[in-house]
C-alpha cells in the first residue's frame, strides 16, 4: 500500500547524501518538509555509514513519517556514488539534491519546481552561486573560494560547460533524462553535478538547461568532507571527460599514484646509493620495493578511497600488490624488449612496456587486491 500510494503521489523525490550529520538531519527536514507543504514528495536519505548516530535517527524518521527512508550503504564512501544510487531509488518524475548540512537554500526548491512547470522541455535546473542573483560571500573562507572559482574556470574551458556553477551541489533533474546518460556516470569523485553536464554534452539531444540563484551559507554543525584527495579525484574527472570517458577516474588516479612511486624509487635508490648499499641492483632494488609499497598505500588511500583494506587485510592486499606489481614488471620488460627487437625505437618500447604494465597492474590490483567486482 505504502509503494503505491508513493508511485501515484509524489512528484519530487528530494536525495540528502549524509555522512555524519546527526545534529542537521531533523533541521534540513523541517525545513524541506515547511518549504514543500504543498508539493507531495518524498525523501531519500543516502548514508555511508555515519558513526555518530545519524542512520539511528534517519530510521527514527522513517518509521515515524511515510515519504521519508533511508538508503544505508555499507562498506562504501563517496558522494557522488551516494548521489547516484539516490538518484536511481527516486520514484518521482523529478529528482532534487540537497547537502544536509543547511549550506544551500532549500526555498529555492519551489522556484526550481516552478521552472519545470513553466519549461516542459526542461531537463535540469541548478543552484547557482554564481549568477546574478546568487552569493557565496560567507559560505567559503577565502582560500576556498579562490579554489572553487579556479576550478570553475577550468571545468567551463575544459569540459565545455556554460553554466555558472557546474560545482554545485543542489541541483533538481528529469529522472528520465537522467536515465539516458546514468551509465555513463561514475561513482568515484565528489562532483556529481560537473559529471551530468559533461555526460549530458555527449548525449544525442543537447540539454535544456536553466539556473537559480542561491546564497551558499556557512556550515553551523559537523565537517566539511572536502580535501586534497577530493581535489585529486576531481582532476581525474576533468581527465577522464578529456580522454571521452575512455578512461576512467580510478584508473586516472592509479597512474598518479604510479607516478608518485617513480619519485618515490628514484629518490630511495638514491639514498640507498648514498648509504653505500652495494652493488647498484642492490640499491635499485630497494628502490623499487619502496615503489612498491608506497604505491600501495597511496593506492589504498585514494584510488580504492571506497573500498579500503584495513587490519589483516591490508597486508594480504600488500603482499598480493607485491606479486601482482612483480609480474607486472616481467610483463613490462617483455613487451619493452619485444618493440625494440622490431623497431629499435627505445622511447617507444619504452612506454609501450610502461601501459602495458600500468594496465595489468591496475586490472590484476583491482581484481585480486581490492576486489572490485
Ligand atoms: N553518503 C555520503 N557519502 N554523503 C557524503 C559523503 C560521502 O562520502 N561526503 C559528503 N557527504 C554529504 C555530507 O554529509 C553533506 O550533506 C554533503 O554530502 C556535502 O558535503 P560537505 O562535506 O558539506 O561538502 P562541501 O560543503 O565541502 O561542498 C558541498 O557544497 C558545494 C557547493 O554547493 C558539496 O555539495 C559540493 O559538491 C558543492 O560544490
Ligand atoms: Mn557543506
Amino acid at each position: 500500500m505504502k509503494t503505491l500510494e508513493r508511485l501515484n503521489e509524489s512528484k519530487l523525490t528530494v536525495v540528502i547524501p549524509t555522512f555524519n550529520e546527526v545534529e542537521n538531519i531533523p533541521l534540513i527536514l523541517r525545513k524541506i518538509e515547511d518549504t514543500l507543504k504543498n508539493v507531495n514528495f518524498e525523501i531519500i536519505f543516502v548514508d555511508d555509514n555515519s558513526s555518530d548516530g545519524s542512520i539511528e535517527k534517519i530510521r527514527e524518521l522513517e518509521t515515524e513519517k511515510r515519504n521519508i527512508s533511508l538508503l544505508h550503504r555499507i562498506g562504501r564512501r563517496g558522494l557522488s556514488g551516494a548521489c547516484i544510487e539516490g538518484m536511481l531509488a527516486a520514484k518521482s518524475e523529478l529528482v532534487a539534491i540537497i547537502d544536509c548540512d543547511l549550506q544551500h537554500d532549500d526555498t529555492k526548491l519551489i522556484d526550481m519546481l516552478e521552472k519545470f512547470d513553466n519549461q516542459k522541455d526542461l531537463d535540469l535546473v541548478i543552484g547557482s552561486r554564481y549568477n546574478d542573483t546568487g552569493k557565496s560571500k560567507d559560505g567559503f573562507n577565502t582560500i576556498r573560494k579562490l579554489g572553487s572559482e579556479f576550478a570553475i574556470f577550468l571545468t567551463k574551458k575544459l569540459l565545455r560547460i556554460h553554466t555558472t556553477d557546474p560545482m554545485s551541489g543542489f541541483f533538481m533533474v528529469k529522472k528520465k533524462s537522467l536515465l539516458l546518460i546514468i551509465n555513463k556516470l561514475q561513482p568515484n569523485g565528489f562532483k556529481i553535478l560537473a559529471d551530468i553536464i559533461a555526460c549530458s554534452n555527449r548525449n544525442l539531444k543537447k540539454w535544456e538547461i536553466t539556473e537559480v540563484g542561491y546564497e551558499f551559507k556557512k556550515r553551523t554543525s559537523g565537517q566539511s568532507k572536502m580535501s586534497l584527495i577530493v581535489i585529486l579525484e576531481f582532476l581525474g574527472l576533468i581527465l577522464s571527460h578529456l580522454s571521452r570517458g575512455l578512461l576512467s577516474i580510478r584508473f586516472i588516479l592509479f597512474l598518479m599514484v604510479g607516478l608518485s612511486g617513480v619519485l618515490v624509487q628514484l629518490l630511495s635508490t638514491f639514498l640507498s646509493l648514498k648509504l653505500s648499499l652495494e652493488p647498484y641492483i642492490f640499491a635499485h632494488s630497494v628502490g623499487v620495493f619502496m615503489a612498491m609499497t608506497s604505491n600501495y598505500y597511496f593506492n589504498n588511500l585514494l584510488t580504492y578511497k571506497d573500498r579500503p583494506l584495513s587490519g589483516f587485510s591490508f597486508f594480504r592486499g600488500l603482499f598480493s600488490f607485491y606479486l601482482i606489481c612483480s609480474a607486472g614488471a616481467l610483463a613490462n620488460i617483455s613487451t619493452a624488449k619485444l618493440f625494440y627487437d622490431y623497431t629499435e625505437i627505445w622511447v617507444l618500447s619504452s612506454l609501450m612496456g610502461a601501459i602495458l604494465g600500468a594496465v595489468w597492474n591496475f586490472i590484476f590490483s583491482s581484481i585480486f587486491t581490492w576486489k572490485v567486482r
